[in-house]
């Protein structure tokens, strides 16, 4: 089978490239990245030589090479992973938003059915979404697969345009795919713009912690791979047409993952319990701040078999761990680009 994965170079995307090529070496994988501010090819330095695995850079934006390069190489499926994903940018910025995740997923469709439409047995267009498509919740109640969409942020309202055009690709043009929508990921390898890598090298550098708003917006935190798991399992095996959501099952308000990341941080840097939570600075809220996210991943559970790796706080201190072992990884990133963008978000908050 010739597997395109998009995106990966970026976070989830380098998870499950690794995954990929180890567990399939009779597959050929292409990795079709732009190598944005987000794509770094120090992520798949454990994978690069293998002789199943092909780098190509790329911009799914691009039309033209995107059709070349499907008629080319023939894949069997495809792994959409590639997106401008981070919410705060989309917020100061949402055109490449519009351009990356909508225009991009495009792109790929139209690709993947001019190559596949006289004989669509065997193939699977996998698009990665988020749980972010559907808005908002209280204090009560989970996201699930018959949840209306309600997105509210051009990242999101982006990611739920592309599900769309996905969905349209299945019922007017017979295309095969499924959708996969997830909650917040966290562990090695991701971008220190999102909250857990930012806060550990705040924490590191004994920089102020900066927390949005009162901190009681409240995320649904997955570890990473156990999400690059799920998507080789619903790519396999997930029902054509259908959509599945994943989650952790393991909500945290924002700021009792702070005190948890400090406390942990105080005990690997040595420091008196408390010390690293004397850095917490409350700043102006995120605009249009999501409350809470929190998946209902029963379906995937029941159907697919798939389920998280427990217990949370065990996984965040190996987290932890990482990104204190893997010091020249932070640091060739937080150099350069990365610190004009830090300080263009947090100098006005
Ligand atoms: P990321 O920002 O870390 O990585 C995105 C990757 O896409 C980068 O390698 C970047 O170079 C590449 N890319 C961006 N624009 C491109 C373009 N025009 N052409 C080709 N490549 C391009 O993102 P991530 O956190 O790894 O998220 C991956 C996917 O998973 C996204 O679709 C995102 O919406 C979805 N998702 C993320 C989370 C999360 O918590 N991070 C949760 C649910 C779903
Ligand atoms: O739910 C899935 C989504 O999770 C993915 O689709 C997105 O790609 C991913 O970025 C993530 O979105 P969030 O906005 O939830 O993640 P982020 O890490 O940016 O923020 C998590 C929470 O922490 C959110 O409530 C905002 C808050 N926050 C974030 C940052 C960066 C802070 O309080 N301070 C910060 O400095």
């Amino acid at each position: 089978m010739k597997v395109l994965i998009t995106g990966g170079a970026g976070f989830i995307g380098c998870h499950v490239v690794k995954l990929m090529v180890k567990k399939y070496p009779h597959y050929q994988i292409f990795n079709l990245d732009k190598l944005t501010y987000a794509g770094n090819l120090e992520n798949l330095t454990e994978i690069e030589n293998a002789s199943n695995y092909t780098f190509i850079k790329g911009d799914i934006i691009d039309k033209a090479f995107i059709r070349e390069l499907f008629q080319q190489e023939k894949f069997d499926g495809v792994m959409h992973l590639a997106a401008e994903s981070h919410v705060d940018r989309s917020i100061s910025g949402p055109d490449a938003f519009i351009e990356t995740n909508i225009i991009g997923t495009s792109n790929l469709l139209g690709a993947a059915l001019e190559i596949w439409k006289d004989n669509m047995s065997g193939k699977q267009f996998h698009h990665v979404s988020t749980d972010e498509v559907f808005g908002s919740l209280g204090a009560e109640g989970y996201f699930s697969e018959t949840t209306a969409y309600d997105p509210r942020s051009p990242y999101s309202s982006s990611k739920a345009s592309s599900d769309m055009i996905v969905r349209a690709y299945h019922h007017t043009y017979g295309l095969p795919i499924v959708i996969t929508n997830c909650s917040n990921n966290y562990g090695s390898h991701q971008f220190p713009e999102k909250l857990i890598p930012l806060m550990i090298n705040n924490i590191k550098h004994n920089k102020p912690l900066p927390v949005y708003g009162k901190g009681e917006n409240i995320r649904d935190w997955l570890w990473v791979e156990d999400h690059a798991r799920a998507l080789d399992v619903v790519f396999h095996t997930g029902k054509n047409g259908e959509t599945y959501c994943i989650g952790g099952n393991n909500e945290w308000k924002n700021i009792d993952l702070v005190h948890a990341l400090c406390s942990i941080m105080d005990r690997k840097l040595n420091r008196a319990e408390g010390e690293s939570a004397k850095l917490i600075t409350y700043v102006k809220d995120r605009a249009g701040h999501d409350m809470r996210y929190a998946i209902d991943a029963t379906k995937i559970k029941n159907e697919l078999g798939w389920e998280p790796t427990q217990p949370f706080e065990k996984l965040l201190e190996g987290t932890v761990d990482w990104y204190l072992a893997n010091e020249s990884w932070m640091n060739n990133i937080t150099s350069g680009q990365y610190q004009a963008y830090y300080e263009s978000q947090y100098e006005k908050r």
